[in-house]
């Protein structure tokens, strides 16, 4: 297992570096990748860079190999062919330059918050004065402070995520891979969450993944959105988010560019699913 505890120090995003984007460490690459799954072909040829500090999203249908992409990322599934790399590395397992944030959350309910953050430092065996002072720090970031002692079953869905995401930013990673993280909570409580998000967006350095199945999600976090079709699992379009940094949802909401796009990934879904039916 890699040594965890000494990795921040080494890395470029270790704190008292200024908050910009880790110099190469957080790209992420994916050359050639192929799936294979008993059932068949899952992802077919992918071909994609993300540079670092980017907040890319990823759209498609369910089944069209999301979560087996991120998966693959993070190093807990293996391509059939092709590679990926975090900046000049190939992925070969777990780094702990990465953090996954799945939809439920992964707390652990006997934990209190302040532990769950603490978590991946302590398998770190990170220092304790340490450990305490980048655990304050996410739990602050996520705007959770005053909630450290109580439990999950204790917090709303938008807490619970949250103390996921503060557990994400706490273990420093210069990636961050998200898989629906906002899908299962209310409608309400999503749109405090994406406004958290972009707020928080100027001063995190990670690069980001995000996949949603939410077009307007999408439009409204990413830099860039990737789309993607299925059987094969491939992507079909790569496309620029032409709207500027810090924004708000409403903001979004209200910018020229934003019902064109969301009409352009409408129709590009709804064409592929059409071709696929007519297949058939
Ligand atoms: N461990 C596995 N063994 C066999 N097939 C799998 C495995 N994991 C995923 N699959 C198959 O791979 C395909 C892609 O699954 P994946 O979970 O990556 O899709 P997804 O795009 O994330 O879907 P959703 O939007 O529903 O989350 C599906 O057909 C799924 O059944
Ligand atoms: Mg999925």
């Amino acid at each position: 297992m890699p040594d965890m505890a000494r990795a921040p120090a080494a890395s470029p995003t270790a704190r008292g570096t200024p908050p910009q984007a880790p110099a190469g460490g957080g790209r992420i690459g994916c050359a050639n990748v192929y799936k294979w799954f008993p059932g068949g072909i899952v992802l077919e040829d992918i071909g994609l860079t993300v540079e670092p500090g980017q907040f890319v999203c990823i759209v498609g249908p369910s089944g069209c190999g999301k979560t087996t992409l991120l998966r693959m990322m993070a190093g807990l599934t293996e391509p059939d062919h092709g590679s990926i790399a975090i900046g000049e590395d190939v992925v070969t397992g777990p780094d702990p330059r990465v953090a996954v944030v799945f939809q439920h959350f992964g707390l652990f309910p006997w934990k209190s918050v302040y532990r769950n953050v603490a978590l991946p430092l302590q398998i770190a065996r990170t220092e304790r004065s340490e450990l305490d002072r980048r655990v304050t720090e996410a739990i602050a970031t996520v705007g959770l402070t005053g909630h450290e002692r109580k439990y999950p079953a204790q917090l709303s869905g938008g807490m619970k995520q949250r103390a996921g995401l503060a557990r994400a930013l706490a273990a420093a990673p210069d990636v961050l891979l998200m898989d629906e993280p906002f899908a299962a909570v209310d409608a309400q409580v999503r749109e405090v969450l994406q406004e958290d998000l972009l707020t928080l967006r100027a001063r995190l350095r990670q690069t980001i993944v995000f996949i949603t199945h939410s077009i307007d999600e999408a439009i409204t976090l990413g830099d860039r959105i990737i789309v993607m079709a299925t059987r094969p699992g491939r992507i079909i379009r790569d496309l620029p988010v032409p709207i500027g940094q810090p924004r708000t949802v409403s903001q979004v909401r209200r910018d020229p560019a934003y019902a064109g796009l969301r009409e352009e990934i409408w129709d590009l879904l709804r064409q592929h699913a059409e071709s696929r039916a007519g297949d058939q």
